[in-house]
């Protein structure tokens, strides 16, 4: 769609701009927006002239001026008010025909690229995002399932059905499309495509609660072939490595990295993540090089000893897991946590684990969720410690949840 002199806001970029758009449907409601400028700054600029003009003509400059009689008006001159009324009314028919154009290609998948489209259920949660993709079946579980991490193949239209689990959530992928409101049973939908491959910001756009403003999420849009080996990876179950039976590596190999909280008001991303998220996202499909079978070992026995396996699946890792929380089959693999909130790494994961509320104030992880407590519990109405990992403790799992690619 050709921009309608458009371009000359092309300095507001960021991950979340909706004028550096990549893909077909932001770049239709892009049009949209600069269509709508455009006449509506005609129309300020015009107003705003007579207004002027009529202020500075016919202002009183001194005390004779206040005695000078009020000069002709012009009430119910015909030529002025029918050519009024006609050119709001041309004025709206030029906004209305781009706008409407934009409003029924947004709607759906356009017939011609039906049959190719990929199909994605996205389901708002508070406060995170489960991504399901319904021709993708794994035997005996369903269909495949992510959290936070939308991963699609570029060129290729995607349809999203939208859905909510608690209260009104709103899907939105700024340079991509947006933003449509997930609401609880009621099926709503939207479809989006990436022109070539990038990492998009998501956000939700619906207040939802507490933590709305940190329920985001990313989507990565993948070169087909890339998206096939991600496909297969992803449905695979959780990786298990099999411990050393001395226990030696865990003694003389620690943790790998020192424990201090950044705080509340740290980035939670490191520059390098910023500057070329897409590599950072293809380095962490791979293991690290200094992976410690002990340390993984342990912190698996420890996620299921602090029951997080009551809420969180873990495909083929002997543990069941309800669906109320993110699975974490492959969260090694994910470039976010805390629903693209912070960098995956290790500090980070750490901190989320020790002190959930701290980052995601309200979270059900640390309040529980449908009557389950969580790293807290009602006790005499007052909630108390239930769930405690420690600072000691905590790289053992974070050395566990790493390892799953
Ligand atoms: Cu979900 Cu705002």
């Amino acid at each position: 769609m050709p921009l309608f002199f458009g371009g000359w806001l092309n300095w507001l970029t960021g991950p979340q701009s909706t004028i550096d758009v990549a893909g077909p449907v932001a770049e239709s409601q892009r049009h949209v927006f600069y269509v709508t400028v455009w006449v509506t700054g005609i129309i300020f600029v015009l107003v705003a002239s007579v207004l002027t003009y009529a202020t500075l003509k016919y202002k009183a400059r001194n005390d004779s001026d206040e005695q000078t009689p009020t000069p002709p008006q012009g009430h119910g001159n015909p030529f002025i008010e029918l050519g009024l009324i006609a050119a709001s009314v041309l004025a709206l028919v030029f906004i209305a025909i781009p706008t409407l154009r934009a409003i029924w290609y947004a709607y759906d998948v356009p017939a011609a690229e039906k049959t190719n489209a990929l199909e994605v259920n996205a389901t708002g949660y508070q406060w995170w995002f489960k991504f399901e993709y319904p021709s993708e079946q794994i035997d005996g579980v369903g269909p495949l399932t992510t959290a936070n991490e939308l991963v699609i193949p570029v060129g290729r239209a995607i349809r999203i059905n939208l859905r909510a689990n608690d209260v009104m959530h709103s899907f939105w992928v700024p340079k991509l499309a947006g933003k449509v409101d997930m609401i609880p049973n009621r099926g709503n939908h939207l479809w989006l495509k990436a022109d070539a491959p990038g990492y998009f910001w998501g956000q939700c756009a619906e207040y939802c609660g507490e933590s709305h403003a940190v329920m985001r999420f990313r989507l990565i849009a993948l070169a087909q072939k890339d998206y096939a080996e991600w496909i297969i990876a992803q449905k695979a179950p959780a990786r298990a490595l099999t411990p050393p039976s001395d226990g030696a590596l865990a003694k003389t190999q620690p943790a790998g990295y020192a424990f201090k909280n950044p705080g509340r008001n740290a980035p939670g991303y490191s520059s390098a993540f910023d500057t070329d998220p897409l590599a950072a996202w293809l380095k962490q499909q791979k293991p690290a090089a200094n992976e410690n079978p002990v340390l993984i070992a342990q912190g698996h026995d420890l996620f299921t000893a602090k029951s997080c396996v009551t809420c969180h699946v873990v495909r083929g890792n002997n543990m069941g897991g309800a669906p109320f929380a993110p699975d974490l089959t492959h969260i090694g693999s994910r470039t976010t946590i805390a629903a693209g909130l912070l960098e995956n790494n290790s500090v980070n994961l750490h901190r989320w684990i020790t002190r959930p509320n701290e980052v995601k104030p309200g979270n059900k992880m640390y309040l529980g969720i449908n009557g389950m407590p969580g790293y807290m519990m009602m006790q005499d109405d007052k909630l108390v410690p239930h769930i405690v990992v420690s600072d000691e403790e905590a790289p053992a799992i974070v050395a566990y949840l790493q390892s799953l690619k």
